[in-house]
Order: C-alpha cells, then sequence, then structure tokens
C-alpha cells in the first residue's frame, strides 16, 4: 500500500529497539513517505542523530529548545505538519510521560499539541511490559484513542524472552498505511475467525484439532492492512494479535464462537471463517474428572455442533461469506459442494497432507465462487492471505455493483 506524500512524524524515545527505527525510515521512505524524526535525550544514547538525518533526508530534531530549529519549522508548525505521529521505540518511560500529559521534552511537547492519530510501538524488557504501571498507563493512552502496535514476543536484546519485543519496520510501516484508509477494504467491517475450537470433556480433558491458527491470523493482518476494521475471534492459541486488527475476542468452545461471530457480524461486511470448528462436542461435560474404570472401555455420546457459516447465511441479512475447506481429496467436487450447501459467496480450499495445511508456514489455495475459480500457488501465508484479501474485495465489491 502507498504512503505517497503522508507525512509521519518518526518519534524515537529510548531504547535499544532504536535502531530498528533506522530501517522504519526507509521503509516508510519506500512507499513514498515523508518522514521527520524526533529523538529524545535518552534514543541518542542509541542511535546518532546524524543517521536519522542521513535516512529520512531531513534535519532532526532533539529539544525544544533549539533557537535555529524552531525558527525553520517550529514546533507547533511540526505538530500541524504530522500527519500521523509514530512513536518507535515506545520506551515505558515514554509511555508514563504521554499518558500523564508532560511537555517538558519536545517528543511530548508534540504528542499533546498535534491532533494527528498517535501510534505507539511499544519496546521494552518483558519484565517492564508485564509490570502494572506500564499497562495502567497504556490503558489510559488507550482510552484516548491512542493506537498501540505492538509489542511482539520472543527473545530480546538483553537476553530475557517474552513480549516486548518492537514489532518489526515492515509490519509498523504496513500499519501506518493502513490508517489512511486507501486499501480495498477501506471503511469495511470485517470479521475473520482462526484457530481450532476444544470442547470439553470434563475439568482436564478436551476434544480438539490441529488447526494453528497460523492462516486465519494472516488473513485478518491481511485484512487490517487493506483498511479494514477487523473482529479476530480467535479460537484457543497463543498467537499475539495483528498490527492493526480492531478488536480480538478469545473464545474456547465452538458455541462460544458461534456466539462471538454472530454478535460481531451484526455489523460486519464481510465474514471469513478460516477457523476448524469442531463438528462435534461432548453431549455432556462432566463436573468432575472422569474416574478410568480398569478393564472397561469408555463410551463417549457426542452432540452435534451448529454450523457458524450456515447460521449466518440462514439469516436475511449477512455479510459476504467466505469459508475454508480443508480436504484430503476430490478437493474441487467437496469445495463446490460446501459452497452450495452452506450458502458461501466464496471458499478457500486447500489440499491438507503432502507438506502444507495445519501448522506449516507455507500454504495453497484455490478459491471458488458461483462462476468462476482462482489458484493461489503456495507460498507463505501472509502473502496467501494478502492474494485472498485482494479476491475477496474484488468479490466483494462485484456482489454489490
Ligand atoms: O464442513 P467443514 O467443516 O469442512 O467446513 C469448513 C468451513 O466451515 C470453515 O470455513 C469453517 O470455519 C466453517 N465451519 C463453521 N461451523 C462449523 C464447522 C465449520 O462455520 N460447525
Amino acid at each position: 500500500m502507498s504512503l505517497a506524500n503522508r507525512r509521519i512524524l518518526l518519534g524515537v524515545s529510548g531504547g535499544i529497539a532504536a535502531y530498528k527505527s533506522c530501517e522504519l525510515v526507509r521503509r516508510l521512505r519506500e512507499r513514498g513517505a515523508e518522514v521527520r524524526v524526533v529523538m529524545t535525550a535518552g534514543a541518542t544514547h542509541f542511535v546518532g542523530v546524524a543517521t536519522f538525518q542521513a535516512l529520512s533526508g531531513q534535519p532532526v530534531r532533539t529539544s525544544l529548545w533549539d533557537e535555529q530549529a524552531e525558527a525553520a519549522m517550529g514546533h507547533i508548525e511540526l505538530a500541524r505538519w504530522a500527519e500521523r505521529i509514530l512513536v518507535a521505540p515506545a520506551s515505558a518511560d515514554a509511555i508514563a510521560r504521554l499518558a500523564h500529559g508532560h511537555a517538558d521534552d519536545l517528543l511530548a511537547t508534540l504528542c499533546l499539541a498535534s491532533a494527528a492519530p498517535l501510534y505507539l510501538a511499544p519496546a521494552m524488557n518483558q519484565q517492564m511490559w508485564a509490570h502494572p504501571a506500564v499497562q495502567a498507563n497504556l490503558a489510559t493512552l488507550r482510552a484516548r484513542g491512542v493506537h498501540v502496535l505492538g509489542p511482539a514476543a520472543g527473545e530480546q536484546a538483553c537476553g530475557d524472552v517474552g513480549s516486548g519485543r518492537m514489532l518489526e519496520p515492515h509490519e509498523l510501516r504496513d500499519a501506518l498505511a493502513a490508517s489512511f484508509g486507501d486499501g480495498a477494504l477501506a471503511g469495511l467491517d470485517v470479521v475473520v475467525s482462526a484457530g481450532p475450537t476444544f470442547e470439553d470433556i470434563d475439568p482436564v480433558r478436551f476434544i480438539g484439532n490441529r488447526s494453528s491458527g497460523k492462516m486465519g491470523f494472516a488473513v485478518a493482518q491481511a485484512a487490517a492492512e487493506a483498511g479494514a476494521r477487523v473482529t479476530l475471534v480467535a479460537g484457543p492459541v497463543s498467537l499475539p494479535t495483528p498490527p492493526g486488527v480492531a478488536a480480538r475476542v478469545d473464545v474456547r468452545s465452538a458455541a462460544q464462537m458461534q456466539a462471538a461471530v454472530l454478535d460481531a457480524c451484526a455489523r460486519a461486511d464481510i465474514y471469513v471463517g478460516a477457523a476448524a470448528v469442531g463438528d462435534y462436542r461432548p453431549a455432556e461435560v462432566a463436573e468432575r474428572k472422569l474416574k478410568k474404570q480398569a478393564g472397561a472401555d469408555l463410551v463417549l455420546q457426542l452432540a452435534e455442533n451448529p454450523d457458524i457459516l450456515a447460521s449466518l447465511s440462514a439469516r436475511p441479512r449477512h455479510p459476504f461469506l467466505v469459508g475454508f475447506a480443508a480436504e484430503t481429496h476430490d478437493v474441487a467436487a467437496y469445495a463446490r459442494g460446501k459452497l452450495a450447501r452452506k450458502g458461501l459467496d466464496m471458499i478457500a480450499a486447500n489440499q491438507v497432507g503432502g507438506g502444507l495445511g495445519f501448522e506449516t508456514a507455507d500454504n495453497a489455495l484455490t478459491l471458488y465462487w458461483a462462476d468462476g475459480e482462482l489458484e493461489l500457488p503456495r507460498t507463505g501465508k501472509a502473502e496467501l492471505a494478502r492474494q485472498l484479501v485482494a479476491e475477496v474485495a474484488a468479490r466483494y465489491k462485484a456482489s454489490r455493483a
């Protein structure tokens, strides 16, 4: 997505992730954005002013009290110039100062003085990230409409492993690009379901399936990148919420997923059912752990689960419906059968097995709709999701034309 002529103010606060913000400036400029960088005093301990100056092609400001810079473009002018302010990395201190409305350095002052939407990309040690003080400050900022991008979980510069890694430069760029709302799904409400469902047998056992949720999460991210307001209904997975996704509802069983999807779809334009919903659940959930009866088989009675997609398509007013079909053989025939039987607008079919499908990084899909089909050859799930979303947008628009 283009950022041509978009004016981005990048605030860099003091954290080791500041080195990634150098790359971020390049990624933003590649897409045509004008970038002006403001560094806090702390940031200059990690990266030199000259680095950002060279990468942005603009003077870098570090102080509120620089008379020459104020004469060239005063801080109020700079605040008005910005269409978006992104603070990346946003340190725990920067977050606290913004939450409390400080105005004793240039970056904090600009955030107060600008009407531009504010985006934060937190980056800090996992223990700091988990601290209630940091979380309370973020809750305050979120309640004021500030957008928080990430952080991701993983290995940290300090050697810890956990939540607090700054999102990658391309993820931050894509979230900003999507915020301008000129993507293929701009202005549309999209609901995506993802992951497996778990059906409890007793307090310690359940029936589940091998869906990783990766494909559905990639679809949610791609839809957000395309400008949609995305609600992600996630089964039990431990994946982080993709950048740009507006709301996430975590559920466990098919019944909970159905309730969450029906609720979110009351105002949705498009629903993509990427979840692997269990077809059956134990007819009764035992209140106590079932005891082993030595020498005897255990018989579980299973009750049929509701079909979420079919229940949506039975509604007189329903969103554009996209289903998934994971098949081991006769893919085309089964997929077209489901398209008709469930009353769908489009179905994305993949062959399970041969190294593709659940838990894999790659996938391949064939899309079917009433009078057409399209093959999306094997590639990474993120890229595949983008291609799928582009096609969903085209079919959606054709259906409403
Ligand atoms: O019939 P099958 O489970 O193969 O269909 C898969 C598609 O139907 C997926 O899009 C899945 O999310 C959806 N589905 C559903 N409710 C169910 C079972 C599947 O919405 N109970």
